[in-house]
């Protein structure tokens, strides 16, 4: 019998329930054209409406709801009218943490239609980005004292771990060993920051001992944003802490092209917790409601999902079918082109038809 999934789908806000039943739409025309396998959404309201109606950004059983499914997407969360780091806290970090989705792993690669602004001769950019997603400078440790006077002060506290770090690190390793070139840059600030950090150099030094196939180097992360803007062939995996990588991610999906095509994943590399899979961009109220938002970065995102779960054959399809898309000029207008979302996702199902 074909195998069946039970996926979460948590559009969220601004263009999120844009791009992710955009995602959906194409997603169920894959499985129904390969009929290998079915795939059942589940829709989960929780995003700044449910929090306006609630007081709460997710529901108090949210962690268990997510377990019973194989994964998730995601949308984007975030509104004009709520403090960025309220909603943010209140739902994309109330589950990255709790439930261990320890790796945020970010392809980078110039996608067809877009233009690498880098001269890399004919190439493009094509990395594999490793954030750690669970502790570092998002440990949520610190606190304001004296609010209001003069003298206020706010502490943030950055809080490194050597089983967060080895387990992030063992991870990035393998991550680079599975790519042809087996090569690891890990990115630190150990210069300035004498303690977290240090620790980081020294995992990785440990660690790699049990990698001698990989080649590996350490950039401090200044050095590392000039290494990426002139020297991009000579990267290929990085490794970095959560603020460090949030910071290069972005910079990376600009250099291959948008972040309008950059994906992610959160995953428990354990497997006792469902993945979370969303695109890098966030809500985009600039463009929210006009249906030109970019859906390529929250395919890409479901095609890591269908390969995380086990649907390698229909991941694969899926991306030739975008990119082919994408070459034949059908791009929205972050991408220079003209056409909607919505003609994006019909493209893209009447190149699915056309799997064989
Ligand atoms: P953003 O990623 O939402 O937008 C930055 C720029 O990129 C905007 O000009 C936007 O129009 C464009 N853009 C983003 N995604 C696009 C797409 N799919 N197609 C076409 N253009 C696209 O970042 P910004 O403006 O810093 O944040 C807006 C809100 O989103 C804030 O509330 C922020 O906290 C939240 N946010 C949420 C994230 C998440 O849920 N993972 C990640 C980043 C930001
Ligand atoms: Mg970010």
């Amino acid at each position: 019998m074909a195998p069946s999934y039970k996926i979460a789908s948590i559009p969220g806000d601004g263009i999120g329930p844009e791009v992710v039943s955009a995602t959906i739409q194409v997603v169920e025309k894959l499985a129904k054209t390969l009929g290998a396998f079915q795939i059942e959404f589940t829709h989960i309201p929780w995003g700044t409406a449910y929090y306006k109606e609630t007081g709460r950004y997710l529901s108090e059983d949210a962690l268990d709801t997510l377990r019973k499914f194989d994964a998730g997407i995601f949308g984007a969360v975030g509104a004009p009218d709520v403090p960025d780091h309220i909603s943010l806290w209140g739902l994309l970090l109330a589950i990255r943490g709790p439930l261990q989705l320890y790796a945020n792993v970010r392809p980078v690669r110039t996608f067809p239609g877009t233009k690498c602004p880098l001269n890399t001769a004919t190439e493009g950019i094509d990395w594999m980005l490793v954030r750690e997603n669970s502790e570092g400078e998002y440990s949520g440790q610190g606190g304001r004292s004296h609010v209001g006077q003069p003298w206020e002060a706010a502490t943030e506290v950055a809080m490194f771990t050597r089983v967060g770090i080895e387990r992030i690190m063992r991870f990035a390793f393998e991550t680079a060993r599975s790519r042809p070139r087996k090569l690891l840059t890990v990115v630190t600030k150990s210069n300035s920051m004498r303690n977290g950090m240090v620790l980081w150099d020294e995992v990785a030094a440990s660690v790699a001992q049990d990698f001698p196939d990989v080649t590996w180097d350490k950039m401090l992360v200044d050095a590392m944003t000039v290494r990426m803007v002139t020297k991009p062939q000579s990267i290929d995996t990085i490794v970095g802490t959560n603020l460090h990588m949030d910071i290069l991610s972005d910079l990376a999906a600009a250099l291959a092209g948008s972040i309008g095509v950059a994906p992610s994943s959160n995953l428990d590399p354990t497997r006792k917790n469902p993945s979370l899979f969303e695109p890098v961009h966030g809500s985009a109220f600039d463009i929210t409601g006009k249906g030109v938002a970019n859906p390529v970065a929250t395919f890409w995102s479901a095609a890591e999902m269908l390969k995380w779960i086990g649907e390698k054959n229909a991941a694969d399809k899926l991306m030739t079918c975008v990119e082919n898309v994408c070459a034949a000029g059908i791009l929205t207008p972050d991408l220079g082109g003209t056409s909607s979302t919505q003609e994006v996702v019909d493209a893209v199902c009447v190149e699915i038809g056309k799997i064989k």
